[in-house]
């Protein structure tokens, strides 16, 4: 897709961060766009800036995860802006960060009904009516560089953004003969407010976790998150992929070195000798090199020994009250 002035965009998440970041561009582009976004304060936000700029944008209150929710929202769009759109940008997620033996179903059910299953809610409402319009369109989507290998501290997050992209390596083939182009994007750190998500965004029928979650932790991680990537230009660097028509957009300039050292896992995964070789590097610190690539990614200078999980602050353990997960890992 390479124009797009006076054409349809659709973004899930579009009212912060990321998601934000893509409303602009795209509007700015000369797009009609659609934010949707579970959070009302984030809605009002958002608006307030589109409003001054005088921009044709429509704010559609959705929680991805409502399907009936998803298709009333399809069809406020073709009433509001005359048609589906052509760009479809499924940026909507949610992260929580525990010991992977701590999750409870409800960790799993909300991070992977948001990340994947809203992913699967957009494409089920829109793909249709996208190859029914017959626009040429293109289908975005925000993964994350989780992909290239999860922690164990954010099981339910990794499983969801791995899923999202074998999701859309399908339908990056399947939507071809339509004329559909399909990106996937793959950043580390952002600079949004997706250390919100556990506390403020997660609903009450999910509440029940297995992690220790709470203002202190989300404080720790509103740190990190301060070094991440402006939104804007990772709206920028996500159109330029678009526009050139990748399949994936890794936002970084040694984007090619970080893929091919992370893939290199999967070969020592078959063989002892392999096995051996990753334990012993998991062993080792990082090197010169690797560190530099960490912290291109992750937006400030990462020295050795100072991964972002080492907090005083419980950020990424279990309960306390939780009684099979070794002491170590608990708050
Ligand atoms: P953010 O929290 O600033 O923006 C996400 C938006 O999604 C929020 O406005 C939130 O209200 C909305 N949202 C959450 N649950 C929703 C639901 N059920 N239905 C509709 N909207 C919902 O966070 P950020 O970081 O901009 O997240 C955007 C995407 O980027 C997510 O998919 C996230 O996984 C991904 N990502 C974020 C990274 C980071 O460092 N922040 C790194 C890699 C990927």
């Amino acid at each position: 897709m390479k124009d797009f002035a006076g054409k349809v965009a659709f973004i899930t998440g579009g009212a912060s961060g990321a998601g934000f970041g893509q409303a602009q561009v795209f509007s700015e582009a000369g797009m009609k766009v659609v934010i949707a976004d579970v959070r009302k304060d984030h809605l009002e936000e958002a608006m307030a800036y589109f409003k001054e700029k005088g921009a044709p944008v429509h704010a559609l209150e959705l929680d991805v995860m409502d399907r009936d929710a998803f298709k009333a929202a399809a069809d406020e769009t073709e009433r509001i802006f005359g048609g589906a759109p052509d760009l479809l940008v499924l940026t909507a997620g949610v992260n929580t960060f525990g010991p992977a033996e701590a999750s409870t179903f409800e960790d799993f059910d909300w991070v992977i009904g948001v990340n994947l299953g809203g992913v699967i809610n957009g494409l089920v409402t829109f793909v249709p009516r996208m190859i029914k319009a017959d626009n040429h369109g293109h289908v975005a989507v925000t993964a994350s560089y989780s992909i290239f290998g999860s922690t164990p501290v954010c099981a339910p997050y990794g499983a969801s953004k791995a899923a999202v992209f074998a999701l859309m390596e399908s339908y990056f083939v399947a939507l071809k003969p339509y004329g559909i182009g399909v990106s996937v994007l793959c950043p580390a750190n952002i600079r949004s407010r997706i250390y919100e998500a556990a506390i403020k965004t997660r609903p009450e029928h999910l509440k029940n976790t297995g992690y220790n979650a709470n203002e202190a932790t989300q404080a720790f991680l509103a740190e990190t998150h301060k070094h991440g990537i402006d939104p804007r230009e990772l709206a920028y660097r996500f159109k330029k992929g678009i526009e050139d028509d990748v399949f994936m957009v890794v936002p970084y300039e040694h984007a090619e070195q970080m893929v091919s050292q992370a893939m290199a896992r999967y070969v020592d995964y078959l063989t002892p000798e392999g096995m051996a070789r990753l334990e012993e590097k998991q062993k080792s610190p990082p090197t010169e090199e690797e560190l530099k690539l960490i912290s291109e990614r992750e937006g400030y200078e990462i020295k050795p020994g100072a991964m972002f999980t080492k907090s005083d602050v419980g950020f990424a353990k279990a309960r306390s009250d939780i009684d099979w997960v070794d002491p170590s890992k608990k708050a």
